[in-house]
């Protein structure tokens, strides 16, 4: 167990020194990781901190919205970047899980950097915490904010980085976040990976199939949200399958069902639903989704799958 008011006083002052009188920006994709960890630069440098939030096009429903609108209701300087276009080009032809993690990480480098050198700024700030640096180390993925872990000196980007979370799991972030006294919507929000929806579009990324997967997501998300899991999520396949609509077979779309149990994501369990949520679940989708033909439930522990597909 942390003691939360001693690791903030700790990292306001590290960041404090760290940073001096140059100016900050952070990379703020809306979870629980990366808006703690901008409140606390904020609360260490106040103005010298920038948010910005990356409109990548990729994010859940209301999510844009949400972010912006808290950032600003804790006092920080934001900044929205639409580069939804950008994103989705940078995926065109991509099919590969790491070709596609790469793809997404090399565009939020350079959007970010530029934004940074717009804004002549030294210090950018990433969520980044202990389960991404130990995955990315044992090789597992490639996550985009370990940068340095994965042997890429951030330098070349042109900026150093601040990730005052990086020895904390995500429940230490999360009393953190309590002590901070962020909303609980902040210090209980269900995580997101960085490259958002990108993961749970199996194959290359377009804007219609990360809206339909978008649309499941929410379906997904509120019909599981009195369970109190870890994660939970929709994810679009790459294949198709046969099925029946307006009453004619039809070649249509398969989403998976995610529901998992865990304490840190290093391991999780797929969580035993009731038959009636699962049902009700798959329902709401094929009857909003009108190319979705059949929903499957995944019942795999990590390991040995991963909480994600991709
Ligand atoms: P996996 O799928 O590796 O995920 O079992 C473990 C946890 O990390 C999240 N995740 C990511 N987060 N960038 C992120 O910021 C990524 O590339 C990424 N991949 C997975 C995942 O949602 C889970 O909470």
């Amino acid at each position: 167990m942390i003691n939360a008011r001693e690791f903030i006083d700790n990292a306001i002052r590290e960041i404090r020194s760290a940073v001096g009188k140059n100016k900050v920006i952070s990379a703020c994709s809306g979870g629980v990781d990366s808006i703690t960890a901008t409140y606390l630069v904020h609360k260490a440098v106040g103005d010298k901190l920038t948010a910005v939030f990356i409109d990548d096009g990729l994010r859940r429903e209301g999510e844009p919205e949400f972010v912006v609108r808290t950032l600003k209701s804790l006092g920080i300087n934001t900044k929205t970047i639409d580069a939804k276009e950008e994103f989705f080009k940078t995926f065109q032809g991509k099919t590969d899980a790491e070709e596609k993690r790469k793809a997404f990480r090399d565009k939020f480098y350079k959007t970010f950097g530029s934004v940074a050198r717009e804004e002549g700024v030294r210090f950018v700030v990433q969520g980044t915490i202990k389960a991404d640096v130990i995955e990315t180390v044992k090789g597992i993925k490639s996550q985009h904010n370990v940068l340095e872990q994965i042997g890429i000196d951030p330098q070349t980007y042109g900026y150093g980085i601040l990730e005052p979370l990086r020895e904390l799991f995500k429940p230490g972030v999360r009393i953190v976040a309590r002590e901070l006294g962020l909303p609980k919507e902040v210090s209980e929000r269900m995580p997101f990976p960085g490259p958002a929806l990108s993961l749970r579009v199996l194959g290359e990324v377009t804007p219609e199939k990360i809206e339909i997967v978008r649309k499941a997501t929410q379906i997904v998300e509120e019909e599981t949200l009195k369970l109190g899991v870890f994660q939970s999520f929709a994810v679009l396949h790459n294949d198709k399958a046969t099925g029946i609509k307006n009453g004619k077979r039809v070649y249509g779309n398969i989403i998976t069902i995610r529901v998992v149990v865990s304490e840190d994501a290093v391991t999780a369990t797929a969580k035993e639903i009731e038959y009636k949520t699962l049902f009700r679940i798959a329902k709401r989708i094929t009857e909003s989704l009108p190319t979705v033909v059949r929903c499957l439930y995944d019942v795999t522990d990590k390991p040995p799958s991963t909480i994600e597909f991709e």
